[in-house]
C-alpha cells in the first residue's frame, strides 16, 4: 500500500503552519538556500478554503519573504479581484520555497527550478496541504499544475478542468508571470482566461 500522504494525516498528526514555517527557514535540502537571501514560505490563513500554488518567488520576493507581491503578484490580485476572491481569505504558496536565479550584470534572471530542486521542496508543500487542508487548489502555471496534478497535465490544453487531489478540488491556470512576458495583443486574452478559471474556484467555493 501507498505511504498515506501528508495531506490525509489526522487531525493529532497534522503540521502547524508555524512549525513549518520555522523548519522552512533553515532548509538546506537543495543548494537553492546558497543563493538566495530567505526561504518564502505560502502566506494566508490556515483555514483558507482556497490555496493557490505558484512555481517559485521570483526577485521581489525574494527580498520581500512573501510569495506574490511582485508584478506577477499585481496581476494575481486583479485577477482575484475580478474573480470575486479577496486575497486576505486564500493561502498563497509556491511549489519552491527559493529563488533560483542567474546573475547578469545588476540584474537576477529567473530560471526555472528543475525536478531535484522540486522533489526537495515537495515535504513543504505537503505540509502546507496538510495544515491548511484547502477545499479547492489552483495551480499558477505548468510547474505547478505538473507538481499537483501530474507530469502528463498541461495547462494549455487543460487550464480551467477540475479534478480531485487528495480529497480537493485541484484546478490550473495560466501563471501571472507568463501572462506578463506575452505580447501586447495577447495579453488581455490571457487575463480574462486567469480571470476565468479563478472564478470557476470561486464557483466550486460556492462563491
Ligand atoms: N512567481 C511565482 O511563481 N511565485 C511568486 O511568488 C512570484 C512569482
Amino acid at each position: 500500500m501507498d505511504e498515506p500522504s501528508l495531506f490525509d494525516a489526522a487531525p493529532a498528526q497534522r503540521p502547524r503552519l508555524s512549525d513549518l514555517r520555522d523548519a522552512a527557514a533553515t532548509c538546506t535540502n537543495c543548494g537553492l538556500y546558497r543563493d538566495a537571501s530567505q526561504t518564502v514560505f505560502g502566506r494566508g490563513p490556515d483555514t483558507a478554503r482556497l490555496m493557490l500554488v505558484g512555481e517559485q518567488p521570483g526577485d521581489r520576493e525574494d527580498l520581500d519573504g512573501r510569495p506574490f507581491v511582485g508584478p506577477a503578484g499585481r496581476l494575481l490580485d486583479r485577477g482575484l479581484v475580478d474573480a470575486g476572491i479577496d486575497r486576505r481569505d486564500v493561502y498563497v504558496t509556491n511549489v519552491v520555497k527559493h529563488f533560483k536565479f542567474v546573475r547578469r550584470g545588476k540584474r537576477r534572471i529567473h530560471q526555472k527550478p528543475n525536478a531535484d530542486e522540486i522533489a526537495a521542496c515537495r515535504p513543504w508543500l505537503e505540509g502546507e496541504l496538510a495544515a491548511v487542508r484547502p477545499e479547492v487548489v489552483v495551480a499558477l502555471g505548468a510547474t505547478a499544475a505538473r507538481a499537483l496534478l501530474g507530469p502528463s497535465f498541461r495547462v494549455s490544453r487543460q487550464r480551467g478542468e477540475v479534478l480531485r487531489l487528495n480529497g480537493a478540488s485541484c484546478t490550473a491556470t495560466l501563471h501571472p508571470s507568463a501572462i506578463l512576458r506575452l505580447p501586447d495583443d495577447e495579453r488581455d486574452a490571457a487575463v480574462g482566461d486567469l480571470v476565468n478559471d479563478l472564478s470557476v474556484a470561486a464557483a466550486l467555493l460556492g462563491g
